[in-house]
């Protein structure tokens, strides 16, 4: 007798640090979605949806040539014609781009958009940093004032309250500006020039390349020579010091908790003056659930006018992983209806009533399978429905289809020919 072995075969997974997020948790995903627009809304945000791939050059101009980001976390690849494109790693240089691209300046310099979306960055996966990952964005271009730097935190602080968030933190600091920079990058490269033996090699390239971003270093050794670097806070120039007084004042007047943190220098290149993080302590090693800050020379930097810019993302995944820390999923949405109909002539009916129900808003669903009321209940049950609606033979010749409580287990009787408003009538009520 020959045996013949079925090879059973491999399935399929999603690729390292790339994720499902599945129907059983989708609801808080939602939740935030609802609130971050609603708030977006009244704070006069108006949506924008920018592609997922863009030139290559895009990212290394505005994020910065000397950044992690750029020098190894992006996806890039050869298209077929042999442009390089990448896979966005955040969503403010496709925004810029925009905003020069369409003119807006021209119409109106002063935008503000939102956008929520995947980015992607080829990091080590761990708890809350995965390799495409959401984030939930918010831009505002031609505002030069100090009060829309306190506005976006207070966007930001505002949105987690109502979001039932605690434990977290606002960083704030000032970068600076190109007038303050190069007394403050002096001092920085003064106080490495005696330490350079005990910095990593990447920190010594990064040394004329661009040595704000040692700053920015994970290296434990480095991170212990920086503790007692320069900051730029101590070297503002008069400009930077007012705006970043303003900024203070006003979070202070609207009653932000917030802490000034002068190591705070973020990982991309393109911020000026004030820079800021929501930081948690419930996710380990990823503490930021939002970063942001101004960027008033990016979009000269990209070919348009001399604009202000400025904005912060939201990292959806991590905020999502606090909130269910937290305990603030909501519950998921049960079943209004679900229809049991025994036998061809009442499935046809069913069929048609069912399609009904669901054009009116109802949650309704049937089984198609022909099984018996028994297995019927029991599907009820798993999908939680609140009501079911028994329709065999009898029911039909009687003209009374039974419509049952699942919760109180009462039960009416209603005819066939008023059956669909009658049922509206009482879910709508
Ligand atoms: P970012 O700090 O690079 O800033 O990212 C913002 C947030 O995205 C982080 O605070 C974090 O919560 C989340 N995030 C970043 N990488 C990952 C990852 N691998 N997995 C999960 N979450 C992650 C920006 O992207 C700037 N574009 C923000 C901005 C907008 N600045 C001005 N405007």
């Amino acid at each position: 007798m020959i045996l013949i072995l079925a090879k059973k075969k491999k399935t399929m997974q999603t690729i390292r640090g790339f994720r499902d997020i599945l129907p059983e948790n989708i609801a808080l995903w939602q939740k935030v979605e609802k609130e971050a627009t609603r708030l977006f809304d009244a704070f006069g945000f108006k949506e924008i949806r920018i592609p997922v791939l863009e030139k290559t050059q895009l990212f290394s101009r505005s994020i910065g040539e000397a950044t992690d980001i750029v020098e190894k976390e992006m996806y890039t690849f050869a298209d077929r014609k042999g442009d390089k494109l990448t896979l966005r790693p955040e969503a403010t240089a496709s925004i810029v781009r925009s905003y020069i691209q369409h003119k807006m300046y021209a119409t109106d310099p002063i935008r503000k958009f939102f956008m929520m979306g995947p980015m992607f960055r080829r990091e080590r996966p761990q708890k809350g940093r995965y390799r495409q990952f959401y984030q939930i964005d918010a831009e505002v271009f031609g505002v030069e004032s100090a009060y829309i730097d306190s506005q976006l935190i207070f966007i930001l602080t505002e949105l987690f309250k109502r979001l039932g968030l605690t434990g977290l933190s606002a960083h704030v600091n000032s970068l600076g500006c190109p007038d303050c920079r190069p007394s403050f990058q002096r001092a920085l490269l003064d106080f490495i020039a005696s330490k350079k033996d005990r910095l990593c090699d990447n920190c010594l390239r990064r040394i004329d390349k661009n040595p704000l971003r040692i700053l920015d270093c994970k290296v434990t050794s480095c991170k212990d020579v920086l503790q007692d670097a320069p900051a730029t806070l101590d070297h503002l120039c008069n400009h930077c010091e007012d705006h970043f007084a303003t900024v203070k004042t006003t979070l202070e007047t609207q009653g932000v908790d917030f802490i000034v943190d002068k190591s705070l220098v973020r990982g991309l290149d393109y911020y000026t003056r004030t820079a800021w993080e929501i930081q948690t302590t419930t996710l380990g090693a990823q503490s930021a659930v939002a970063g942001g800050g101004r960027y008033d020379g990016l979009v000269k930097e990209l070919g348009g006018p001399q604009t202000p810019g400025i904005g912060f993302a939201i990292g959806f995944d991590r905020l999502v992983e606090v909130m269910e820390q937290l305990d603030k999923a909501p519950q998921a949405t049960a079943l209004d209806l679900f229809l049991i109909c025994l036998g061809d002539m009442a499935t046809e009916k069913g069929y048609h009533w069912s399609c009904a129900l669901n054009q009116n808003g109802i949650r309704t669903e049937m089984d198609f399978r022909g099984k018996s009321m028994k297995a019927l209940m029991k599907r009820a049950n798993k999908l939680n429905a609140h009501y079911v609606l028994i329709a065999g033979e009898d029911e039909l010749i009687q003209n009374a289809i039974i419509l049952r409580d699942m919760n109180t287990k009462e039960q009416v009787s209603l005819p066939v020919e008023t059956l669909v408003p009658e049922l509206i009538k009482i879910f709508k009520k």
